[in-house]
């Protein structure tokens, strides 16, 4: 059935304005004034915004890592991502040597397959470079549409790739049309204070970020930046935490070098004193890179603001808080890295940022949405409020006052990182290619009837793949 959007204010990356929006067959057929109501089911969006659903370039979701596996999976890490006003994600697909990528790109196919609410497409981790991955590659963006690539810099003897593999990802990357990403931090630096800091005692999650100083995120992410350039390449560096990193993207922008910036919200409203909580609670704030001293925070929503970094993920990696995080008490080693986040991501974007005054209503669109979209090859049918796009839409009330907490959230992670942060705004209802999702704050969707996105290639669009986009 048809349906009207009535009296809602459109907010897409560039404008904003009232309007009315028809959806037909899961797309947007007409976006204007008074449109008639005949055939349709009239949903008021009175005093709310409309804007494009969030796209979520970061998360791990039924992930293993660290010895255990992420609590949040496709089923419930999607519901929990629509609540949050979030209508695609797309996951890293673990790869493991020595196998073919087509294996590990079914395993994720398998476990998302019956369980994803919303759309949904995977990032290729690139662990290695030979002949069989490069023989692969071709058919991995063309065939199975998985058109972005990530190389961890750190995580030594576990995920961690050498420059050699990472140059030699960035020349394939460049020859094919792929976008490689990069966790930029130096995981050999990171090794040896690690040991050093456990040698001498120094157990608990503070040493976390103690070991990891922003410096080494900033080393990583020059040379990720270096290498891209004189590869003529493209890349995009996840979860920026720190200044030392902002101003390694910032110069390589300046070169002319193809150079993106995600960061993420525990960077932009938490801070390295979470990790010193007592009682061991300090476990729940351990991510890689680590939170930052509080001055970090001010740098990345300016560069938010001035587009020197240009998204925000989520980096969605949940682990209770009991049994998960547990693991590394008394080493703090053994923390299982990472955070529940999907479903939050968009509303302290815009409570914290908009409501805020830090970056404007059309750059958050921009930021949670538009700009992933062009990225990642899913603009125009994802990313916008235009005529042809997926109907993919939230009803955003913009005053609503809530209190964040484990309590009320849809993730089955047993603790929120954001436990009593008061943020203003709220999706109301949240469709996904003209079905709601969300109705009236109520999930309404069924596990399954998300699609996998084939994505098109770096630089073009959805609607010609060939076609080669300014972004
Ligand atoms: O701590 C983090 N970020 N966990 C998720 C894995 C990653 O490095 O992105
Ligand atoms: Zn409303
Ligand atoms: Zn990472
Ligand atoms: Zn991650």
């Amino acid at each position: 059935m048809k349906k009207l959007i009535r009296n809602g204010t459109i907010v897409t990356a560039t404008d904003t304005y009232q309007a009315d929006v028809l959806i037909e067959n899961g797309k947007i057929s007409t976006i204007g004034q008074l449109l008639s109501e005949e055939g349709a089911e009239v949903v008021d969006a009175n005093g709310c915004y409309v804007f494009p659903g969030g796209i979520d370039p970061h998360t791990h979701l039924e992930m293993p890592f660290g010895g255990t596996i992420t609590v949040d999976d496709f089923e419930t890490g999607t519901i929990a991502a629509a609540f949050g006003g979030t209508t695609t994600v797309i996951d890293f697909c673990l790869t493991n040597k020595g196998e073919p990528l087509k294996n590990a790109i079914q395993v994720w196919h398998d476990k998302s397959k019956d369980k994803a609410v919303i759309d949904y497409g995977f990032h290729l981790m690139i662990g290695e470079v030979n002949d069989a991955v490069l023989e692969e590659l071709p058919s991995v963006i063309d065939d199975e549409g998985i058109t972005s690539f990530k190389v961890f810099m750190a995580y030594k003897n576990v995920l961690q790739a050498d420059d050699e593999t990472l140059f030699r990802t960035l020349v394939a990357a460049k020859e094919l049309g792929g976008l490689v990403m990069v966790h930029a931090e130096n995981g050999d630096v990171i090794d040896f204070l690690t040991k050093k800091a456990l040698a001498e005692g120094n157990t608990d999650p503070i040493y976390h970020a103690l070991t990891r100083p922003p410096e080494i995120e900033g080393e990583a992410t020059g040379r990720a930046a270096q290498l891209t350039g004189l590869a003529g390449s493209q890349l995009y560096v996840v979860h920026v935490s720190c200044a030392d990193a902002v101003e390694r993207i910032a110069e390589a922008r300046n070169k002319g070098f193809d150079v993106w910036g995600e960061t993420c919200p525990q960077y932009l409203v938490l801070d390295q004193t979470a990790l010193e909580k007592p009682d061991f609670e300090g476990a729940k704030y351990v991510w890689s890179p680590p939170l930052r001293d509080k001055s970090h925070q001010e740098v990345l929503w300016n560069a938010l603001k001035n587009g020197q970094l240009q998204t925000l993920g989520s980096d969605q990696c949940s682990f209770n808080f009991k049994v998960q995080k547990e693991l590394g008490r008394g080493d703090f080693t053994k923390i299982p890295n990472g955070g529940p986040i999907i479903e939050d991501r968009v509303s302290i974007l815009f409570s914290e940022g908009v409501k805020k005054g830090r970056i404007d209503l059309n750059q958050f669109v921009d930021i949670m949405s538009t700009r992933i979209a062009k990225l990642f090859g899913l603009f125009p049918q994802k990313g916008t409020i235009a005529v042809g796009s997926d109907a993919d839409i939230v009803i955003f009330d913009p005053n609503v006052e809530r209190t964040i907490s484990a309590e009320t959230h849809h993730m089955a992670v047993d603790y929120s990182a954001f436990e009593g942060m008061k943020v203003t705004g709220e999706p109301v209802s949240v469709l996904s290619r003209g079905e709601f999702v969300i109705r009236d704050k109520q999930f309404v969707g069924a596990p399954g009837k998300g699609q996998f996105l084939k994505r098109a290639k770096y630089g073009s669009t959805t609607s010609d793949k060939s076609q080669t986009l300014k972004i």
